[in-house]
């Protein structure tokens, strides 16, 4: 797959299980998204000033996490899947943090923002689907502004001995089967699945962050490393 045709086939998944992505989310974790992405949205307590980018920002799970932790905090929810946002902005009418969630459909690797205009950017779950990482991370730098975190929260796999296996059987028989027969779209869990297996190492996502200029770059499996959260600063 091309880049181009990766954006498409990404973009046109996400569409298709929009309505169920966040019932399916909270049933194939057990729930246990919410603590990973209010860890996440956590990170950016003492970065006061300024606005956020949630990039790869989907049905604002993230944007809403962050946004309702300071009522000052106002938040650029970019993704370009717009079924996706449109989904998510339907729920915020009636909710006060909704009020500073400023969703918008654009493409991640090409941000229509700036140099300089956030004081933090998280991606949670969306770094995996970029076509191409490299030019994502080197972007969010350019609307980075100096002394700002960038926070990334990703898949990854498991190292210990015996959960290792397990998750893997989990990732190849019982994921895909749930998902495409509660979404009706089973090749979109495939994908998932298959995204999760192939995506590359923490340490190399981290050597990509510190390569694209990041300093103080940190990652911190959680979950017995199911997931990881990274950090880090532009300097
Ligand atoms: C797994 S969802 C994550 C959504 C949300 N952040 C969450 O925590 O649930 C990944 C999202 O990334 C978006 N995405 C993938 N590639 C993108 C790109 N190049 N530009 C913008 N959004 C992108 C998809 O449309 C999808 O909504």
């Amino acid at each position: 797959m091309s880049n181009e045709e990766k954006k498409v086939f990404v973009e046109k998944k996400f569409s298709s299980i929009t309505p169920r992505y966040d019932f399916l989310n909270s049933l194939l974790s057990l729930n246990i998204d919410r603590y990973w992405r209010w860890v996440t949205a956590r990170e950016l307590d003492n970065y006061t000033e300024g606005p956020i980018l949630d990039l790869c920002a989907g049905t604002l799970p993230l944007s809403l996490s962050i946004a309702g932790r300071r009522p000052e905090r106002y938040v650029l929810a970019l993704d370009f899947c717009r079924d996706m946002l449109a989904y998510g902005r339907n729920r915020l009418n009636g909710q006060a943090a909704g009020r500073q969630i400023i969703p918008i459909c654009a493409d991640g690797e090409e941000i229509p923002c700036r140099n300089e205009s956030f004081s933090g950017i998280t991606v949670a779950f969306g770094v995996r689907n970029l076509s191409n990482l490299d030019k994502g991370l080197k972007e969010m730098w350019r609307v980075l502004r100096p002394g700002g975190k960038l926070v990334i929260l990703e898949f990854s796999r498991p190292k210990n001995p015996i959960m290792r296996p397990l998750y893997f059987f989990y990732l190849g028989q019982i994921l895909p089967r749930i998902g495409g027969w509660i979404s009706g779209d089973e090749e979109a869990y495939h994908y998932l699945a298959t995204s999760i297996r192939q995506f590359c190492p923490p340490e190399e996502l981290a050597q990509k962050m510190g390569a694209a200029g990041y300093i103080k770059v940190d990652r911190r499996p959680l979950t017995a490393g199911i997931v990881t959260l990274y950090t880090g600063e532009k300097p």
